[in-house]
């Protein structure tokens, strides 16, 4: 078997494992012409399972700042991906979303060595997400690690958002190791919230 081969069958089984956990988390579709945003997305293998399950009239907005994944994410046949910083989400995207996903996302704060600092741009990240999010959106969101599990509550948590689920997903998803470095599975834990509300005030 030659490297694309493996490549292709590595995507594939963490396809079939994501495939599950969209079933698990989202067994009722009632909405099928929703508008996605897939943020941090690598290379969107979750995108043609998206618009299986939630329908072709789906809108996915997929997004990721690494430009070095053009030329894979051609050769996939991607098309819903952008290349751009969820720090700049009004340069990117436009209007709200019914479902924000965001898989394995580094939640890990980035040392700036530069400036010799460790910075956090998480935490405005989310609370400018919300913007971009309908009242009844969901946010779906996937870790790889347990402390940026716990990061990830402590952040939705202080942007307001309210917390539905928070668990260890039950269903294992094999790494397709492009994204990841030195993990064998994704997807290790789950949390589910909703926007924080937003007071509308009476208008005459
Ligand atoms: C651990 S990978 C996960 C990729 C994919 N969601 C998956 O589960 O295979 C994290 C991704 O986040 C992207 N990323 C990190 N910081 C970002 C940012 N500020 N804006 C957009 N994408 C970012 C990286 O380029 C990388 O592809």
């Amino acid at each position: 078997m030659d490297g694309a081969q493996h490549y292709l069958k590595r995507i594939a089984s963490e396809q079939d494992g994501f495939w599950q956990v969209l079933i698990n988390y989202f067994p009722n579709v009632c909405n099928k012409n929703s508008r996605i945003l897939d943020i941090c997305c690598g290379v969107a293998n979750e995108e043609p399972l998206l618009v299986r399950h939630f329908g072709k009239k789906t809108e996915l907005i997929s997004l990721d700042n690494n430009k070095g994944l053009e030329s894979l994410l051609n050769e996939l046949g991607r098309k819903s991906v952008k290349i751009g910083d969820v720090r700049e989400l009004d340069r990117h995207v436009k209007g709200k979303f019914n479902l924000v996903m965001g898989r394995n996302v580094p939640l890990n704060p980035n040392y700036d060595a530069f400036r010799d600092r460790v910075f956090d741009y998480w935490p405005d990240v989310f609370e400018d997400l919300s913007r971009f999010m309908t009242s009844d959106a969901t946010l779906f969101l996937t870790l790889v690690r347990e402390d940026e599990f716990y990061r990830a509550e402590e952040i939705l948590n202080w942007a307001g958002y309210r917390i539905r689920l928070k668990e260890i997903n039950p269903i294992i998803v094999p790494s397709d190791y492009i994204g990841i470095q030195g993990a064998d599975t994704k997807d290790s834990y789950v949390i589910i919230a909703q926007p924080p509300l937003q007071l509308r005030l009476f208008q005459c």
